[in-house]
């Protein structure tokens, strides 16, 4: 400010590449829209979270938790990369935890790549993978999607150079909801050079229902490989922020050493091992979650016949240029979806009673 109270011509304090990066898009709050639309609420299937509440037992943990809060949480996260390794069937040294697994999607590339070095992936695919790449200064390397909207490992194979450092395979995917098969991860993973490090994004891996597609974990014997994993989705935690990701020990060194300081909070560290105790209710809600991925499938193919087969909580409608207008159709009856402009739309799957909404919504939009 200057003394007359007014801000001087904007001087360039960011970085000018900034400028062109799309900003990550949150699903928008349910709360405006009610308000908006007069309606006492809103529906939102925009951001794929499991819509039962926290899992039995996460809310006394978590308030428990909080009684020592003037504290700084456990560093090492030591109980819970314990409680991992122990369901799991990992060694605690090969785990690290984050921020959610996105922020271990930052931290793998961070620990990866140096300026100009390249990650590849599918695209479309999980919009934060643009965003962490160019702010890592690394650079992107999309392969499209192939016709049924899925990864297309042999092109992505065939696009490694010597400048690829990280590879990442969404599994299943976002925003598409297609899974990659182990026979085709395995010829791909046999085809990648072994210093280019594989990280298999298994953030919907408690979705999966096809005995085909293959448990990342599987793969842990392949040095460059490494899985994420989150208990934002079926573990109900996304509010909390919490993932975690396996690697051989010195990777998950590594990540541990260029995390940010104690961005596991404690309250996240008991909420997640409060929910571990709870996996036979994560999985009840699951197969909830999956009955209804199927009857929102099914009825969609009605109106869009190439709605692509999901294997996560989400299903995918390849509408392409309709995709905004859509969206816009659902919220004006109250049903928040994720559209991707000149793509398609995302649609979290929700109660059997938010998915009917939906659905009528749908219907409305696209007869
Ligand atoms: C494929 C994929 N990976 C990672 C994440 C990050 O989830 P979180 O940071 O909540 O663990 C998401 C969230 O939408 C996702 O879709």
């Amino acid at each position: 400010m200057t003394d007359s109270g007014r801000h001087q011509p904007a001087l360039r304090l960011t970085r000018v590449d900034l400028d062109a990066l799309p900003s990550y898009v949150p699903g928008r709050s349910p709360a405006d829209l009610a308000r908006e639309l007069g309606l006492p609420e809103a529906i939102k299937l925009a951001s794929n979270e499991v819509p039962y509440g926290p899992l039995p037992g996460v809310v006394e943990a978590v308030t428990e938790a909080i009684t020592t809060s003037h504290r700084y949480p456990d560093m090492g996260v030591v109980a819970l990369r314990d409680a991992l390794a122990q369901r799991y069937g990992v060694d605690a040294d090969r785990i690290a935890t984050g921020c959610g697994s996105v922020a271990l999607a930052e931290h793998l590339v961070r620990a990866t790549c140096l300026p100009g070095d390249e990650v590849l992936y599918s695209w479309r695919s999980f919009e934060a993978y643009p965003i962490i790449v160019a702010t890592s200064g690394a650079t992107s390397v999309r392969v499209p999607n192939d016709a049924g909207h899925g990864h297309d490992l042999a092109a992505m194979a065939a696009a490694v150079t010597d400048r690829t450092r990280v590879i990442f395979v969404c599994n299943p995917n976002n925003p598409t909801g297609t899974a990659v098969r182990r026979a085709e991860l395995d010829r791909f993973l046999d085809a990648v050079p072994d210093d280019v490090l594989v990280v298999i994004d298994e953030a919907y891996r408690e979705f999966v229902t096809d005995p085909e597609v293959p448990d990342g974990l599987d793969y842990l014997d392949r040095p460059n490989v490494a899985v994420l994993r989150t208990l934002s989705k079926a573990w109900g935690l996304a509010g909390l922020r919490m993932g975690w990701l396996v690697a051989q020990p010195v990777v998950a060194a590594a990540i541990r050493k260029v995390a940010t300081p104690f961005s596991s909070s404690t309250a996240a560290q008991a909420g997640a091992l409060a929910a571990l105790t709870q996996a036979a209710e994560m999985e009840r809600r699951c197969a909830l979650v999956v009955a209804e991925r199927d009857r929102v499938t099914e009825a969609m193919r009605k109106f869009v016949p190439e709605v692509p087969t999901s294997q996560a909580n989400f299903v995918w409608l390849p509408l392409a240029e309709r995709a905004v207008a859509f969206g816009k159709a659902c919220e004006s009856r109250g049903v928040i979806v994720r559209p991707f402009a000149g793509d398609g739309v995302r649609v979290t799957i929700g109660t059997p009673a938010e998915n009917d909404a939906f659905l009528a919504a749908a219907e409305a939009a696209l007869t």
